[in-house]
């Protein structure tokens, strides 16, 4: 059966995006994620010929079920750390692959150094190797605690080196430096976004892969305490899963991009108990809020300045809290089934 796109997986892209992507070889990592089976949808839909690799550590088979059988659609179980990179002609590589949520990466800090340091050095001699584009998925992380709210691309950051989060703050720091260096050095087409944190369909709401928003959901759905880490005073900003999308396919496609590094975020900060209100009502759940020690090294806000993604990319997110929330706790609740 050919797989139906949703209006949202095909909404993201202006026709100059699509006029430059459409004819393009693409190798995604991490294509089995969250972001990544995103773009690895949208771009199927253009008719970009992908190549996804995924060791599927965090990501998920199903999340690219549907693209399997296209004829532009190629996944390979790689581990982008430790093999030989692929033998293939490419045009531009999207490296996304990482892991990414806190309980996780803690869990497993040596690996996600590795993929961050060895994996993206790996993927950078596959660019070279093809002159192809590198588009880096950096974090907001890399400005750990921040004294500047909201936060430009000229912060240098406030990250403890040695802390329990190090691994993937300092991991994507590197990553960072290493993708400028081969810029630098070999004269690489450098694309590099700071993505705040993003949420919608597909973020892992399961044990310690879960991230705030997919976890309160669950809790919230499945009437389980909606448990947050500290006071709840602390802030995050939310950007829905299509905006960060957008901004990523306006990274690759616009010229002015080339060697730049671009906060991607919603600018509308909340609290991370507002946000558990918030679910809470949007679920109708009757789940108590409680209250767990705060984690060390929690960032106390988050919220970016995106002057330059504006200016640059003409680019803002679009969809609202409330919009992104409701879309993704009819994804959960679907999933869950019926009885949530
Ligand atoms: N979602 C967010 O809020 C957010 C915020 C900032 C940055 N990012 C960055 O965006 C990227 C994607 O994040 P996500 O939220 O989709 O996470 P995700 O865990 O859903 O996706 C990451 C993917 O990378 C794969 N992977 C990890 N290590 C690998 C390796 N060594 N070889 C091959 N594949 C490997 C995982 O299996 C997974 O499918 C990550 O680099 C992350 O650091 C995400």
């Amino acid at each position: 059966m050919i797989y139906q796109f949703t209006r949202e997986e095909t909404a993201s892209t202006t026709d100059d995006v699509k006029k430059t992507l459409q004819t393009k070889n693409m190798l995604v990592t991490g294509g089995a994620g969250f972001i990544g089976s995103w773009i690895c949808t949208i771009l199927a839909n253009l008719g970009t010929h992908i190549y996804c690799i995924d060791n599927l550590s965090t990501g998920l088979t199903e999340n690219i079920a549907h693209l399997h059988g296209a004829r532009n659609f190629h996944f390979e179980n790689l581990d982008i750390d430790s093999s030989d990179p692929p033998k293939i002609r490419v045009d531009g590589i999207l490296h996304l692959a990482s892991r990414a949520s806190p309980e996780d990466y803690q869990r497993e800090p040596v690996e996600t150094l590795l993929t961050n340091s060895v994996g993206t050095r790996n993927m950078l001699e596959l660019a070279r190797k093809n002159d192809a584009f590198f588009f880096y998925s950096s974090t907001s992380e890399v400005y750990g605690d921040p004294s500047i709210i909201p936060t430009p691309e000229t912060y240098w950051g406030n990250v403890n080196p040695i802390g329990p989060r190090s691994c993937y703050d300092e991991g994507k720091r590197f990553g960072e430096a290493l993708c400028m260096a081969y810029q630098r050095k070999y004269g690489l087409d450098i694309r590099i976004t700071r993505i705040f944190n993003t949420y919608g369909p597909r973020l892992r709401e399961d044990g310690a892969y879960a991230r705030v928003t997919s976890r309160f959901i669950r809790q919230a759905l499945t009437g389980q305490n909606i448990t947050i880490y500290g006071d709840g005073k602390q802030t995050r900003s939310f950007c829905y899963i299509t905006d960060t999308v957008t901004a990523i396919l306006k990274t690759i496609t616009n010229k002015k991009a080339k060697g730049q590094v671009i906060n991607i975020g919603n600018p509308h900060e909340t609290t991370i108990l507002q946000l558990a209100q918030k679910i809470r009502q949007l679920t109708r759940s009757q789940s108590k809020i409680v209250y767990k020690p705060l984690p060390q090294d929690d960032p106390k806000r988050r919220c970016p300045d995106i002057s330059k993604a504006k200016q640059l990319l003409n680019w803002q997110p679009t969809t609202s809290l409330q919009q992104g929330l409701e879309k993704t706790i009819e994804w959960l609740r679907s999933r869950l089934g019926k009885q949530f």
